[in-house]
């Protein structure tokens, strides 16, 4: 107990994260101290990342083919940065291959583009309901595209998931899954995911944008039944946003086919009648990269390595329960998950009875200093399901010009949010249940300040 009250006031990530101490202000013109409880979206820069990059600065050079010292510099540390990634995730050091991306969606896409030119007869590729957009939308006009269902709780079904491997029988090419929900924050066993697409003859992709940056992620020995084939994910979700992120999979995957973005960096040769691609990964790197992004990306795994990811994540748990029990206690609050019956990360999407999910943000925002995020979170189909609106529904809001589109408040939380600062967040929300007339008359539409009619 003592220990618990200890911990709970002095959080020892908190000093290594730019921005914590910043006042903002107010509706009413005083100041507070900014709460950032959107760091599901983008996260902060560790202090130590920021401290790298502008040290590198001195440094950055081309890369590759500069025969200068600073090119020497900068190539060996953009190729260093391959195994350094690759320890992190516990990527097979001989057989796979780290492609440097701008980002998660990026990360996709490529993989999308390579796939669709290697289909071997295997058409299929089952997504799911809970995923982005970004781990939906590139395999749409490649493959044919089945989700597999969630539950009523917002659970990934694995029922379903066996039912629509034996349906496809051979002609699945890729399970394409999300590591962690970036609307409920529910955990998939991506293990036991694998295990079963292998089995079936399917690969495995794991969209890692939420897991990486909260929890240990191992993918496992290759060969191994529950090995991750394919992985993606954004330094700037993991405290370095500086414009970089991750592909890795198999080497031998990346080998044939054309790459998805053309260009210089990417050949070996060219004459007018013929392309020399370069080896994977650079066929994929085309263009001038950025070395700046990369040095970020492998400074922030460094420290989060030193920090240890499980220690990350049970830091982060005890911060979704202080705060998920202290909600329970507020009028009007709905969940829309339920880390009581499935491993959670910091996540908690609600809503309070009576207030628009946008006129919700902004009344944390502009009356307690307080970032949260709503709408749809880029998970359109998912948080459908959620709020119980049906394709048909959704479509006949889009036509009527007079619709007002639900959505759901997104709080979600960083390794440096302190429970002192959700003590300030639920004694707001409870003032906001309390005085909902005020709060909800003081920043409705009708005041023309906020628009909240199309915000997904
Ligand atoms: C689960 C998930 N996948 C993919 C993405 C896309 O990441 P990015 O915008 O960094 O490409 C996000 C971003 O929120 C996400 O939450």
């Amino acid at each position: 107990m003592l220990n618990n009250i200890r911990y709970r006031n002095m959080n020892p990530y908190r000093n290594l994260v730019a921005g914590v101490d910043t006042r903002i202000p107010l509706d009413n013109g005083s100041y507070t101290t900014a709460i950032n409880f959107d760091n599901a979206a983008t996260t902060p820069p560790f202090l130590s990342v920021i401290k790298d990059v502008d040290s590198f600065i001195p440094w950055y050079s081309s890369i590759h083919r500069g025969k200068g010292y600073k090119s020497v510099v900068s190539t060996n540390l953009y190729e260093e940065g391959r195994q350094i990634i690759k320890d992190f995730v516990k990527a097979d050091s001989d057989n796979d291959t780290v492609v440097y991306t701008k980002n998660a969606t990026e990360s996709i896409n490529i993989l999308a583009y390579i796939l669709s030119q290697q289909k071997n007869g295997k058409d299929v590729v089952l997504s799911t309901w809970m995923e982005h957009a970004a781990n939906d939308l590139p395999w749409r006009d490649k493959f044919t595209v089945d989700y597999i269902e969630t539950d009523e709780f917002g659970r990934l079904s694995m029922d379903d998931l066996e039912s629509k491997l034996k349906k496809y029988k051979n002609r699945v090419r890729l399970v394409t899954v999300t590591g962690a929900s970036n609307v409920t924050g529910y955990i998939n066993d991506v293990y036991a995911i694998a295990s079963l697409a292998h089995r079936h003859g399917a690969e495995i992709h794991v969209d890692g944008a939420q897991l990486v940056p909260h929890l240990p992620v191992d993918m496992k020995p290759f060969g191994t039944v529950s090995h991750i084939d394919y992985l993606s994910f954004s330094a700037h979700k993991m405290y370095a946003p500086y414009g970089s992120g991750s592909l890795i999979g198999p080497k031998s995957s990346f080998e044939n086919g054309l790459p998805y973005c053309q260009g210089g960096s990417a050949i070996a040769l060219v004459t007018h009648n013929k392309i020399w691609w370069e080896e994977p990964p650079h066929k994929d790197e085309a263009s001038t990269p950025n070395l700046l992004g990369i040095i970020a990306l492998i400074s922030t795994i460094k420290t989060l390595t030193s920090l240890g990811m499980d220690n990350i994540f049970r830091h982060e748990k005890s911060l979704l329960y202080y705060a998920y029990e202290k909600m329970k206690t507020v009028p009007g609050i709905t969940f829309y998950s339920h880390p009581e019956i499935q491993e959670t990360i910091g996540v908690i999407p609600f809503n309070m009875e009576g207030v628009h999910h946008s006129l919700m943000s902004a009344i944390l925002s502009y009356e307690a200093g307080i970032a949260v995020r709503n709408g749809f979170f880029c998970a359109h189909p998912y948080c459908e399901r959620l709020l119980g609106y049906s394709a048909q529904d959704m479509e006949d809001m889009m036509r009527d010009p007079k619709s007002i589109f639900p959505g759901i408040v997104r709080a979600s939380f960083g390794i440096y949010n302190e429970f002192s600062e959700i003590d300030r967040f639920i004694a707001f929300l409870n003032q906001v249940a309390l005085n909902k007339k005020y709060y909800v008359d003081k920043y409705s539409n009708s005041r023309g300040r906020y628009n909240i009619k199309n915000e997904v």
